[in-house]
């Protein structure tokens, strides 16, 4: 038996994580374990809250690497110890947990806060996140889910950014460094875990390379530059592959055209899933595809550690193939211990909360300019199964998040509103009932009132993992509860809280008012009153489309046009029952103010290959009161050799104006941002025409165009 080598430990917590000399000492490490200690340290089991006896004995052995969903600083530090001072190498262990929307403190869903169109925010709140994970023992999240998402059956749209590649790039990067001040990333699932057929959960993907490359591909790209430490390997099958056992994913575009130097996990049993989709007929063969392609740890499967040690006695998979993936997750290891986690301060995190609530918050409608609601109103109804609900604001992973933290729509308007206001609340029905029996005080309470807010929407189950839905609607009688509301003939406010886009025709034919305020997690009801009253603008735009019937799905702005775009003739693409276009389009939301875009310059009429063009526009904010716009900028390629999408995002910012303020926003677009991958695969830059649109969301704006010329 070796003896541990304390000079050996020391060097690994003190290398560098791509160093030689860091290289040089894991390979040191790595020499003096054994077999079956390198397939310990592939070992990735859940805990369960806490260790269990026999996860402790196998840590003791050396045949854990990590563990996930371990509670509580104590817990952590008792099996770590067990690892540090127990175990014959004396190897830390990583503590990962799905650190997804928060910690203690829980902020929006990260599909509401894309809609702030704010990366600095992002990356606020994934940074406070971090932080209060570190302090709980945690070194490692399973986070940011940076799964492009165009179809809202599929209920893990609420953990990414949408359907936007750009977005969705700009927020995994600012997620990444934010929790990676702290605690290591995983940017997952790897690959187009989002392209779920049907929308349903863990289904087949089917993909083109094209968009593969151009769609799904891009915000992974986006965590890898921004030095996240690992990737999750999906779920799915991408045309017959199952993503965890696919070379060409985790090896060859991950590690050699991306450069990726970290380390790979697979997600839970997704090892021992290969035999189920049909590509390994037993568990060693599934160890053994896995680890060859690249998936480095194996989260719950178990097989790595049970099935590999006789493979590799057999000689039917090579120690290197081992020792590669060894290697990865010492290496990780290492720069875990390198991380020097900032202490949380709860106050701060707090304000951050109720910051980003507000930013993720979208006004759908406001006719009649409804709202803002004047604090001194009467009577007021708030109505609804999530008025006064504090568990679901907290939505689909809630992780260290608290009910009694979450402060409700009905205790944000109560503490919001005048004394005299006389604040009238009925639940009406529960998210899911198929009783009425609660209506009658519903209609009463609103009967009473100047205006009745109805705060309604999904549970925070029903969406995130194994949540796919094939209804869209309000849940339950939420639908004849808000009719029977709006009978009375109170003006409604209709509050939706819910973690994906959902069908609203017909609160959009007959509601004045619709506020999207997802789940906002434990500002939310601060947050809603915060925009209800107007002490903030509503500022945020939706990251995804929402349709206007089922049968639209799938629906995203950035489609490519067919050799028949939608037209009055019949023989065109597009429905006879229904309109082609969207309800609202990605990036729409209103203001309480308005604004008007003048003057749209581009800086050249013509630019080269290397050169940026500046692409300017007068925003004036024409209503009277201040307010913040995000501007958008979106291009298309109006020829090229492949189709091209209709519209792209390249570009956005928010600016907060005063009443009559005019500003001139200046955006800047590289010639290389219209790359995209030609008919050889490759990617090119194409000589031509684009068209520029600048405006408040993907379908309106002021146009302009301009050549890309050719390499002198
Ligand atoms: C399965 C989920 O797909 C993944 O996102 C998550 O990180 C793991 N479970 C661990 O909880």
């Amino acid at each position: 038996m070796l003896r541990p080598r304390y000079t050996l430990l020391t060097a690994l917590f003190a290398l560098l994580p791509l160093g030689t000399a860091g290289a040089q000492n894991v390979d040191s490490l790595l020499a003096a374990m054994t077999l079956e200690e390198k397939l310990g340290q592939l070992n990735l089991l859940s805990a369960g809250g806490n260790a269990s006896p026999e996860q402790t004995v196998l840590v003791r052995r050396g045949l854990v690497g990590g563990l996930f969903n371990v509670l509580g600083t104590e817990n952590t530090r008792a099996v770590d110890r067990v690892a540090t001072t127990e175990s014959r190498l004396k190897i830390p262990l990583l503590f990962g947990l799905d650190v997804i929307h928060g910690f203690r403190t829980i902020f929006p869903i990260p599909l509401a806060e894309a809609g702030a169109f704010d990366p600095e925010l992002a990356e606020a709140t994934a940074r406070a996140a971090g932080r209060e994970a570190a302090a709980a023992g945690i070194n490692w999240t399973f986070a940011p889910m940076v799964d492009i998402a165009r179809d809202p059956r599929w209920g893990r749209i609420a953990e990414g950014s949408g359907e936007d590649p750009y977005l969705a790039s700009l927020l995994a990067a600012a997620r990444v460094r934010g929790f990676q001040e702290s605690i290591l990333a995983t940017a997952k699932h790897f690959a187009a875990y989002g392209a779920a057929e049907a929308g349903r959960d863990y289904n087949t993907a089917d993909v083109s390379q094209r968009t593969l490359r151009e769609v799904y591909l891009p915000p992974f790209k986006a965590a890898v530059d921004a030095g996240a430490a690992t990737l999750m390997s999906a779920f799915n099958d991408i045309g017959g592959v199952p993503a965890s056992g696919n070379a060409w994913l985790t090896d060859t575009v991950l590690r050699r055209e991306w450069g990726f130097r970290g380390m790979v996990v697979s997600d839970w049993t997704s090892i021992a899933e290969l035999i189920p989709h049909g590509v390994a007929a037993s568990r060693a063969e599934a160890g053994r595809r896995a680890l060859t392609a690249g998936v480095d740890m194996d989260m719950e499967s178990r097989i790595y550690v049970d099935s590999l040690p006789a493979l590799v006695r057999a000689n039917r998979i090579s120690l290197a193939v081992v020792d590669r993936a060894v290697r990865r997750v010492l290496r990780a290891k290492a720069r875990m211990a390198q991380l020097r986690p900032v202490a949380p301060n709860a106050v701060e995190i707090r304000a951050l909360a109720r910051r980003a609530a507000r930013e993720s918050i979208v006004l759908l409608k406001n006719e009649g300019g409804l709202l803002p609601l004047a604090p001194a109103v009467p009577a007021i109804a708030v109505i609804g199964p999530l008025a006064d609900n504090r568990l679901d604001p907290l939505g689909p992973w809630h992780t260290d998040g608290r009910p009694e933290d979450v402060v409700t729509v009905l205790q944000g308007i109560k503490s919001r509103v005048s004394s005299g206001t006389q604040v009238l609340y009925a639940q009406g029905a529960g998210i899911e009932d198929t009783s009425t029996a609660g209506f009658a005080d519903a209609v009463a309470a609103a009967r009473g009132a100047k205006v009745a807010i109805l705060v309604l929407g999904e549970r925070h189950d029903m969406s995130g993992e194994a949540a796919s839905r094939s209804s869209l609607g309000l849940p339950g009688v939420q639908q004849q509860l808000l009719e029977a509301v709006a009978a009375t003939g109170t003006p409604v406010v209709l509050v939706l809280m819910n973690g994906r886009p959902l069908i609203l025709e017909w609160a959009v034919e007959h509601v004045p008012a619709i506020v999207e305020a997802w789940f906002l997690g434990v500002e939310s009801g601060n947050a809603t009153a915060d925009v209800l009253f107007g002490d903030v603008d509503p500022s945020g735009r939706l990251p995804v489309t929402f349709p206007r019937a089922l049968g639209q799905i799938p629906l995203y702005y950035n489609h490519r046009n067919t050799g028949r775009p939608p037209a009055a003739e019949k023989y065109t693409s597009k429905y006879i029952d229904v309109p082609v276009t969207p309800r609202y389009p990605f990036g729409y939301g209103l203001s309480y103010t308005t604004f008007a875009y003048r003057d749209l310059k581009l800086g050249a009429a013509r630019i080269g290959p290397r050169d940026t063009l500046t692409v300017s526009v007068t925003v004036t904010n024409t209503g009277t009161r201040e307010g913040t716009e995000v501007v958008q900028l979106y291009v298309r390629d109006e020829v090229a050799s492949v189709a091209r999408p209709v519209r792209e995002l390249k570009g956005f910012r928010r600016v907060t104006l005063k009443p009559g303020e005019a500003r001139t926003v200046e955006l800047r677009l590289a010639a290389r941002d219209l790359a995209f991958y030609g008919l050889d695969m490759r990617p090119v830059v194409e000589p031509g025409t684009f068209r520029v649109f600048v405006g408040s969301n993907s379908a309106e704006g002021l146009e302009a165009t301009f050549t890309l010329a050719g390499p002198p």
